[in-house]
């Protein structure tokens, strides 16, 4: 495995290539990154990991600063994975260029965390905006537990007319049904028994009913152990409008707090 610092390095390496398909992470590698670089190893390109915990997507300091990082790991996993590139850069490699493209933000980024998180998705969208201006991958992994992120990136993608394809992978789960992610990480037992009771409640109700007053169930979620709810709503996954009924293409999207540490999922 190759690792750049160094945007130029890393452009003048992968030139030669016959085309990249790239995983954006921000470290904190879990089940879920590792199906994503699987997958991208099933192509005929070369694969590439970027690690960059991007200060722009956090509303909070307080949150990028104690978000899970764990470099030694990180790398161990990923040359395992036989992974051909990493990207490993620098705040100043990454912001110190203006990109080709303007972000696009489609106004479903006002929406569910959206409304929350404030600026998030503008950073999510920058970064992402500039790692395909330096890398210029065919491919693009991206997991669905990020719905909302994915569709916004697909939005841009089209928007922009860039020679991407997104390719778009199921959420990969622990055994206890708690959707991968690095958060997780900063979750104790007693809190992951509690994610897994509202994975498992949701998943209940989803198949129970057609429709159900979001509200009743915020009520259900605090008394099995979280401690705040930022949304529960129900949302079409092919329209992106609201939604008054649960099916396939219906589905239940939350964000809820165990302590300080902010989960979402969509069911
Ligand atoms: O999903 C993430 O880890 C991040 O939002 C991403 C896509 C790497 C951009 O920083």
């Amino acid at each position: 495995m190759k690792i750049f610092k160094d945007r130029k390095n890393l452009q003048n390496e992968i030139l030669n290539t016959k085309g990249i398909s790239f995983v954006p992470t921000m470290g904190g590698l879990h089940k879920g990154h590792i199906s994503l670089i699987k997958k991208s190893k099933k192509t005929k390109l070369k694969t590439l990991v970027s690690i960059f915990v991007n200060p722009k997507q956090f509303n909070e300091k307080k949150d990028f600063i104690s978000y899970p990082r764990n470099q030694k790991k990180d790398l161990k996993i990923l040359k395992n994975l036989k992974v051909d590139y990493l990207y490993l850069p620098s705040i100043k490699d990454i912001y110190s260029f203006k990109p080709k493209n303007k972000v696009f933000l489609d106004k479903f980024s006002k929406q569910l965390c959206g409304k929350y998180r404030k600026g998030h998705f503008p950073g999510v969208l920058n970064v992402v905006n500039r790692f395909l201006d330096i890398i210029k991958p065919k491919k693009l992994f991206m997991g669905k537990k990020d719905f909302q992120q994915l569709y916004l990136v697909k939005k841009h993608i089209i928007k922009r007319k860039i020679n991407t394809k997104i390719v778009e992978c199921e959420t990969i789960r622990e055994k206890n049904g708690v959707a991968c992610s690095s958060r997780n990480y900063r979750l104790n037992l007693k809190h992951k028994k509690v994610a897994s009771k509202i994975f498992h409640f949701l998943k209940k109700i989803k198949y129970k009913f057609n429709f159900i007053n979001p509200n009743l169930l915020k009520k259900e979620i605090i008394k099995l152990g979280a401690n705040k709810i930022d949304y529960i709503e129900f949302y079409n996954i092919r329209s992106f409008k609201r939604s008054k009924k649960l099916d396939k293409n219906n589905r239940i999207f939350i964000a809820y707090f165990l302590n300080n540490v902010r989960l979402i999922d969509n069911v």
